[in-house]
C-alpha cells in the first residue's frame, strides 16, 4: 500500500489505476481506525478493485468547544490496519493541502442536515459535506462507502449526490458493534473504564424500544420514545443531547410507528459525545 500526502499525487495514482481500467473505492475517515472503518475497507475491497482510504481530521466540521486538537491521530497504527485490510492507496493530506490559506468556499445541503446532530453541531455538516466534496472531486470514486452508525450524515451525503448530480454510487454498510453491543467509535478511547463499562447501556436501551415497538404497528411514537429516553437516563454518567425517531432518508421526526424507522440517539457520558442508531422495521 502506498502512502500520499498531496492532491497531486494522489490524482496521478488515481490517474494511472484509471488507465489500467480498474474501478475505484473510497472510504473517507478521520483515522483512529477500528473495526468499523476496517468493514468499509474490506466491503470495498470486494465490490472495487483499487481502494483508496483517506485519513484527514478535518477541521471544519468541529465545532469551537469540541475536541478537534485532541482528536486520536495513531497514524502509524492507521498505516498497518490499512496494510492489512488490503487497502491500495492512504491519502493524508495536511490541513494546508486541503484548506490553503484564503480558502472560502462551502457546500450546504439544508432540510436533512438541520435536525439531530445538524441542531446540536452548528456548522457540522457544512464541514462534513465540504470536505466530503473535495475529497470526491480529488478521488473521483466508482463507489464510496459510509457506515450507517452516522445515519444522518449518510443521508446527508446521498443528498449532496443526488442534487449535484455526482456521478458515483453511495454505499451504506452496517454499524460495527463490541460484543457487548457498544457501536465502535475512534471516541470510545476517550472513555473511562467506569464509563465504558455502562456505555452498552445504550444499544440496550435502543434494542428495548426495537423490541415494544415491532409489537405496536400504527401507535403514536412517544410513548416508545419515553421509554427508550428513560432507558438511557438511567445510565450512570449520562447527559442527553437527543432522542429521535425518524425517517431515514429525509431525517424528518415521525408521529407514527409505521414502516421503516431510524431510532437515532446522541448523549455524553462524562465528557465524551457518543451517537448511535438503529433501523426498525414496523410490521405493516
Ligand atoms: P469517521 O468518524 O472516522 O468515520 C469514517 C467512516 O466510518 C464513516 O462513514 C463512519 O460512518 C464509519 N464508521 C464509524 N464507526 C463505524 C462503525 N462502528 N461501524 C461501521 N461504520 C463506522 O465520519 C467521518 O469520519 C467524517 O465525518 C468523514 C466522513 C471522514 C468526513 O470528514
Amino acid at each position: 500500500m502506498k502512502l500520499v500526502r498531496t492532491i497531486a499525487d494522489l490524482r496521478k495514482e488515481v490517474r494511472d489505476t484509471r488507465k489500467q481500467g480498474k474501478s475505484i473505492g473510497f472510504v473517507p475517515t478521520m483515522g483512529a481506525l477500528h473495526e468499523g472503518h476496517l468493514s468499509l475497507v474490506r466491503t470495498a475491497k470486494a465490490q472495487t478493485d483499487f481502494v483508496v482510504v483517506s485519513i484527514f481530521v478535518n477541521p471544519t466540521q468541529f465545532g469551537p468547544n469540541e475536541d478537534f486538537h485532541r482528536y486520536p491521530r495513531p497514524l502509524e497504527a492507521d498505516v498497518n490496519l490499512c496494510t492489512q485490510a488490503n487497502a491500495d492507496l492512504l491519502f493524508n493530506p495536511s490541513v494546508e493541502e486541503m484548506y490553503p490559506a484564503g480558502f472560502s468556499t462551502t457546500v450546504e445541503v439544508t432540510g436533512v442536515s438541520d435536525g439531530l446532530c445538524g441542531a446540536h453541531r452548528p456548522g457540522h455538516f457544512r464541514g462534513v459535506t465540504t470536505v466530503v466534496m473535495k475529497l470526491f472531486h480529488q478521488v473521483m470514486p466508482d463507489k464510496a462507502f459510509f457506515g450507517q452508525k452516522d445515519a444522518q450524515q449518510c443521508a446527508v451525503l446521498r443528498k449532496m449526490v443526488l442534487d449535484m448530480d455526482l456521478d458515483l454510487q453511495m454505499e451504506i454498510c452496517p454499524t460495527v458493534r463490541e460484543k457487548d453491543g457498544l457501536a465502535m467509535s475512534s471516541r470510545n478511547r476517550y472513555l473511562s473504564n467506569t464509563e465504558r463499562s455502562v456505555a452498552p447501556g445504550i444499544y440496550a436501551a435502543l434494542m428495548a424500544f426495537r423490541e415494544e415497538a415491532v409489537k405496536h404497528p400504527g401507535r403514536g411514537v412517544t410513548p416508545f420514545k419515553n421509554l427508550l429516553l428513560g432507558k438511557l437516563k438511567e445510565i450512570p454518567g449520562v447527559t442527553m443531547d437527543y432522542v429521535e425517531v425518524v425517517d431515514s432518508l429525509t431525517m424528518k421526526p415521525m408521529e407514527i410507528l409505521r414502516g421503516s424507522l431510524v431510532v437515532a440517539v446522541a448523549l455524553r457520558l462524562g465528557s465524551t459525545r457518543l451517537i448511535d442508531n438503529i433501523l426498525v422495521n414496523i410490521p405493516s
